[in-house]
């Protein structure tokens, strides 16, 4: 896809702003940091809003009437309106705060799903969910004798909309379903999957970890019920995450975890919640990160979530056709028109760990190991990957760095 002049942003300015980019691994070996995935940089706006908070207005929210406590709980509030109007939400308190993405499918697990499914109730997930979106409902359908079903990955690496349309027919009451693989970067039709879940009268839930850093997601045009995902891989601090929801739904849900500020009225034997979505945030949060997480979201909607999609695309389809060039490797996950910035590989008679450490020898950081996906490792009959992945601070540059890292690990091994 060519990529319009006018949608790209100054990669070098947005570079700037990540001090630690300038690292050197060793002494004349730049970082080149491609395990986004993971986790994302910081840039030092994220940074020092966290910074001055703690030298400046550090108290606890909700609580006190002094003036810190009262900067403390507006910052906080605020964190929580920019990360609403980055996904578009309606309301800022449809914007639950977690500690991340992980948290928020529990919760959903543990409220609505414990509240409203019973034995026999069937659940759709896919073969390619990461663990955080598997082992909840797992460990519901042991307690619950619930179904679950999974939508198979079809042999070009994307969701199986057939066999999809025939697990509806079975009329399941929730498709839990992830935006982006982590490991294979296929990115899920997700409006269409939430049409045809509604229309066979089931909700939706959208792991939104790995897509909402890198595309436009807007909740209100894609209808989804849920959507999770976490501050730490949009260039926010980690502790943080966000549980999106419809407002009715986040309404009549029970509450999750009790304590402080989750409560309207405490008495010795009874309680009553407060309101949504205070309901679900018991304890102390993670002030600082919350507003962090909303400086971070500013951050991205500046750039631009369509000129960020859009070259990360760029950079993705560089990334193929220069792996694709190396005998020897395998690249899993779909052609680059599917692909978020992920690329996940094998190398014939290399363990994917002697590869990431080899890279790293030059300063090149890529993940290896199952990513919290054994089940699609599983899949293609292997247990790793080394995956490298792209975000709004990497380059061509770092793709053809990562390239003749791998050239080097072809020599080491012969
Ligand atoms: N989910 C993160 C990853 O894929 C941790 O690396």
């Amino acid at each position: 896809m060519a990529v319009p002049e006018k949608t790209l942003f100054d990669v070098e300015r947005v570079r700037a702003d990540f001090p630690i980019l300038k690292r050197e691994i060793r002494p004349g070996v730049p970082l080149t940091y491609l395990d986004s995935t993971a986790t994302a940089q910081k840039p030092r706006q994220v940074i020092d809003v966290m910074d001055t908070f703690y030298r400046r207005s550090n108290a606890n929210i909700h609580r006190g009437v002094h003036t810190l406590a009262e900067e403390a709980t507006a910052m906080y509030e605020k964190g929580r309106e920019q990360v609403a109007s980055f996904i578009n939400a309606q309301s800022a308190r449809q914007v639950v705060f977690t500690r991340n993405t992980t948290e928020s499918i529990n919760l959903v697990a543990y409220t609505w799903a414990r509240a409203n499914l019973k034995s026999g109730d069937m659940i759709v997930l896919t073969e390619m969910e990461h663990h955080s979106n598997l082992i909840p409902w797992q460990l519901l359908a042991q307690a619950r004798g619930l179904r679950l079903e999974f939508v198979p990955v079809t042999d070009d690496y994307l969701f199986d909309m057939d066999a999809y349309r025939e697990l509806l027919a079975l009329e399941p009451k929730l498709i839990a379903f992830t935006h982006m693989s982590n490991v294979l970067g296929t990115i899920t039709p997700a409006a269409e999957i939430i049409r045809l879940a509604h229309e066979a009268g089931a909700l939706t839930l959208l792991d939104g970890a790995q897509s909402v850093p890198h595309l436009p997601v807007d909740v209100q045009s894609l209808d989804v019920d849920f959507l999770a995902f976490s501050a730490h891989k949009m260039v926010g601090p980690s502790g943080v995450g966000v549980l999106y929801g419809k407002l009715p739904l986040l309404e009549a849900m029970p509450p999750f975890l009790g304590g402080g500020d989750m409560i309207k009225t405490v008495h010795l034997r009874t309680f009553s919640t407060n309101e949504v979505p205070y309901k679900f945030e018991a304890g102390t949060p993670a002030i600082a990160e919350a507003i962090g997480f909303g400086v971070a979201a500013e951050y991205l909607a500046n750039i631009g979530m369509d000129a960020i999609a859009a070259y990360e695309h760029e950079m993705t389809e560089y990334a193929l056709e220069r792996l694709a060039e190396i005998p020897g490797v395998t690249v899993f996950g779909p052609s680059a028109e599917h692909k978020g910035g992920v690329a996940s590989f094998v190398m014939d008679g290399v363990h994917p760990h002697d590869v990431a450490q080899i890279l790293d020898h030059d300063g090149i950081a890529v993940r290896a190991g199952h990513h919290c996906a054994q089940p699609l490792h599983e899949k293609y009959g292997i247990t790793a990957t080394t995956r490298a992945s792209f975000y709004i601070y990497n380059t061509r540059a770092d793709v053809d760095k990562l390239v003749e890292g791998i050239y080097k690990v072809k020599e080491i091994f012969g």
